[in-house]
């Protein structure tokens, strides 16, 4: 029998102590979407446990990112997201300043502090962009941000996630530990067990899983064709392909949902031949994106309908598809190991000239004060279950099925080798 996960590693404060003391600071990790940030002075603070950490917009137009704590006495010194517009910082305790890049600038009665060094400053954090996303790593001493992702920049190139904007941003707390819930994301091994409506349009067998040296992904990789088929294990004869490819469609999201809902409509309603009808809606998705402004030269017809669904270490996952991207961020809420937060991104190319202002933030403390999508609540629901049932006597630790979780396994082997 395969090897138990311990499920300590999901319940216990002293593996969060461990997390919290060799993982995050030393992972480049993100800390927000670079157009929250598009003026000097805006900042957005960064939460990860127990630390805060500010990310700021310099005035040079670079991005600063300091630990948010004054160095008089330790108080906060920004919360959430907004602007010091006055390009300054200022400690709401005895008003010490700094500026944008995290030097103090002022220091009310200074001859009073003879010690006092001339050059002070936040402590830095390092800080990088890619794809549009602000990493930042608490290590002096880390690997560049390219090479700490390689080769998701290389497999998400075509998709252009730098010109992708936020369309929603949601974030919510749920009873589970931060790990539990990227688990959840990272595997399709539970859509027979647990959203067994999706089965008559989602073929949950052929999917693929393939690890990298931090990273993993999972999807119909490069030679599965995707087909418009219920799931094998349904072993169902007769369908609707139009069926499917409606369901498939709603599962896209992003700005064009309703031209492409249209594009069904129409393809169910023209009677095509069987087996056909999938290339149909694939020229039809493309021209779309075309027809609004968009560069698809990257892109095979093809490759419309199929996710990468990526997994970046530490803590991102989502599928990310021509035009749109669904990103979840998985982070410990506090030093609470039955506790994390997940931050709900979706993000969307935009056409030219649409600079719309940044989504309305919202926040759930308890995930059951909104009414979640069928297949989100499922895995809610189920998520409660499972970190109320890891603390059972009678349960030692997970078994992971060698294939279809093996993102999982490789996850927790990462994280070894920092925690070692
Ligand atoms: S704690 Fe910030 S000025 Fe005193
Ligand atoms: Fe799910």
């Amino acid at each position: 029998m395969a090897d138990l996960i311990p499920k300590e590693r999901y319940i216990s404060r002293e593996f969060l102590d461990l997390e919290m003391e060799r993982l995050w600071p030393r992972v480049w990790q993100v800390a927000c979407r670079e157009e929250e940030i598009p003026t000097a002075g805006d900042y957005v603070e960064y939460v990860i446990g127990d630390q805060s950490i500010l990310v700021v917009r310099r005035a040079d137009g670079g991005i600063g990112a300091y630990y948010n704590a004054c160095l008089h006495r330790g108080t906060q010194l920004a919360a959430g997201a907004g602007s010091f517009a006055d390009g300054r910082i200022k400690c709401s305790y005895h008003g010490w300043c700094y500026d944008l890049s995290g030097c103090v600038t002022s220091v009310p009665d200074r001859e009073e502090f003879p010690g006092l060094p001339a050059d002070m400053r936040l402590g830095p954090q390092r800080v990088d962009t890619w794809g549009g996303f602000v990493f930042v790593n608490m290590d002096p001493d880390c690997e560049p941000l390219l090479e700490f992702l390689d080769p998701i920049p290389k497999l998400l190139s075509d998709y252009r996630l730098d010109e992708m904007r936020l369309r929603a941003y949601q974030t919510l707390v749920l009873p589970a530990n931060w790990k539990a819930a990227l688990d959840a994301f990272n595997e399709g091994y539970h859509v027979q067990g647990a959203h067994p409506q999706i089965l008559p349009w989602t073929d949950d067998v052929s999917i693929a899983y393939e690890q990298y040296d931090r990273h993993a992904r999972y999807g119909r990789l490069e030679n599965a064709r995707r087909q418009l088929r219920p799931s094998p294990r349904l072993d169902l004869d007769e369908f609707d392909e139009g069926e499917i490819l409606a369901g498939l469609v709603a599962g896209l999201g992003g700005a064009f949902l309703k031209d492409e809902k249209a594009a069904v409509e129409e393809l169910r309603a023209a009677g095509l031949p069987p087996g056909t009808m999938l290339g149909a809606y694939q020229e039809r998705r493309m021209k779309l994106l075309t027809d609004r402004g968009f560069d698809t030269s990257g892109f095979t017809p093809e490759r419309m309908t199929s996710a990468e669904d990526v997994y970046w270490f530490p803590n991102m996952v989502g599928p990310i598809y021509p035009g749109s991207a669904l990103l979840f961020r998985m982070r410990p809420n506090g030093l609470d190991p039955d506790s994390c937060l997940k931050d709900v991104w979706v993000l969307e190319w935009r056409p030219p000239g649409d600079e719309r202002p940044m989504p309305e933030r919202r926040f759930y403390e308890d995930w059951r004060a909104k009414t979640w999508d069928p297949v989100s609540t499922q895995d809610y629901e189920n998520l409660v279950k499972v970190q109320i049932g890891m603390h059972s006597r009678g349960f030692e630790g997970l078994r992971l099925n060698q294939r279809q979780e093996s993102n999982i396994a490789h996850m927790h082997r990462v994280l070894d080798r920092y925690l070692a």
